[in-house]
């Protein structure tokens, strides 16, 4: 196999010397990695370190051009297979979601069009900020990858989240990166049908019952097949998240409206991807007027709202299915269970009791359960990339159909 070649960014935060490790420890692996400092990380970690744990010349300096045959910061944008900044300052961050080039950081970043892994670490409040945030939302919606920060100690004195992921686990997101290769336009030809969100289902004009999804997990599904090339239908539950542009969304209130809107597309489309919470319940009367308080107690009666992914189960043809599994125990037997039960062709589960694994969260930890008795389970990452490994299956198996 051809050797991989990783371009590591280093930027100025102390835990820059945490990267020189990082080098040792992907140059034993094989992997040919070459080193960009910024001007910043220079001050905490030479580039002399750099240079003898990577065998390669250090780039610090857009301007000093080695070779006269390249244009340094296009050949080392060209070369990668994958791109890694550790650690990521908020400054580069920010640089990088408004595509600012003014050092030979930022400006190989902008050129390559390899997969990028962000490792962000810095002050608890710096990463809390939302230009911080907002930042790393551009970046993730634009496909990037991150590698969460830990919580702790830090070097700043304060504790909280902003340590630099631990080593093993970026190591490992380099590894499943470097193996699942460039962007890809696969879903090109597709339509998708995704649901997310909860569903409110309503008690009078003021209430309603509903759940802790947040549409996070649908809305990277949609938007990954959209980037993947598909035409994406999205039908979704109350959310805060901004419609994804390039997808054709269908709001809905209620688990009655998202059978409806579900119903009605399901026949054009070639994958449904069913992220939402759906309630299982709803409130049996509607009461007109806003319920006033009484003494004793209030009792709701409940009646059960149709299972949407059953329906599909029973209809469907040419599709390939996938059913979302959250559950706080025995995760492995209700996934199998529903996969039999709901005639679904994949089920993506996860124990949302797991830290970063819950509702609300960005990242996400599933296994991935297939018809055919296979079972894929993901480390933590991000909600966009377990959607791309998500498609990443379905396109395996949909192509040993074909
Ligand atoms: N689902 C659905 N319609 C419902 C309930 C669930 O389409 N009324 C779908 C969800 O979108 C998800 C899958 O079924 O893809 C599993 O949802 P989950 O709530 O985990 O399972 P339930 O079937 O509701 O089973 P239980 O509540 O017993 O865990």
């Amino acid at each position: 196999m051809r050797k991989k070649t990783v371009v590591l960014g280093v930027t100025g935060g102390i835990a820059a010397y945490k990267a020189a490790a990082l080098t040792s420890q992907l140059t034993q692996k094989g992997i040919d990695t070459w080193v960009i400092l910024t001007e910043s990380a220079a001050r905490f970690v030479t580039p002399l370190t750099f240079q003898t744990l990577s065998k390669h010349h250090v780039f610090v300096d857009t301007f000093e051009e080695r070779d006269p045959a390249v244009v340094s910061h296009i050949d080392l944008a060209d070369k990668a297979d994958l791109f890694v900044i550790a650690p990521a300052t908020a400054n580069i961050i920010g640089k990088m979601a408004q595509g600012i080039a003014d050092d030979m950081l930022s400006t190989t970043v902008l050129a390559t069009v390899a997969p990028v892994l962000i490792c962000p670490a810095m002050n608890v409040h710096m990463y809390a900020h939302p230009a911080v945030q907002r930042n790393m939302n551009i970046l993730k919606e634009w496909g990037y990858h991150f590698a969460e920060p830990g919580e702790g100690p830090l070097a700043c004195g304060y504790t909280g989240k902003g340590r630099l992921a631990e080593s093993e686990s970026i190591l490992t997101h380099i590894e499943y990166l470097l193996k699942k290769g460039n962007r890809k336009t696969d879903l090109k030809g597709k339509r998708v049908l995704v649901t997310a969100g909860p569903t409110r289902e309503k008690v009078d004009p003021v209430r309603f019952f509903s759940n802790r999804s947040s549409g996070k997990m649908g809305f990277a599904i949609a938007e990954a097949a959209r980037d993947r090339g598909a035409e994406v239908l999205l039908v979704t539950g109350p959310t805060s998240l901004p419609k994804p542009s390039g997808v054709i969304t269908y709001p809905v209130e209620s688990a009655e409206e998202m059978y409806h809107a579900v119903m009605e597309k399901i026949e054009e489309v070639d994958i449904v991807i069913k992220a939402a919470a759906v309630a299982d319940y709803r409130p049996k009367e509607v009461h007109d007027q806003k319920i006033k308080k009484s003494e004793g107690q209030l009792i709701i009666e409940l009646e059960r709202t149709k299972d949407i992914l059953f329906e599909i189960g029973k209809r469907k043809k040419h599709q390939f299915v996938v059913g979302f599994a959250a559950e706080t125990k025995d995760v492995e037997y209700y996934a199998k269970d529903k996969m039999s039960r709901k005639n679904v062709d994949m089920i993506v589960a996860n124990n949302v009791k797991l830290v970063g694994a819950g509702f609300e969260e960005d990242t996400n930890v599933v296994t991935i359960y297939v018809k055919n008795g296979q079972e894929i389970s993901l480390p933590k990452m991000s909600k966009r990339e377990v959607a791309d490994a998500i498609f990443d299956q379905i396109m395996g198996l949909l192509e040993q159909r074909e």
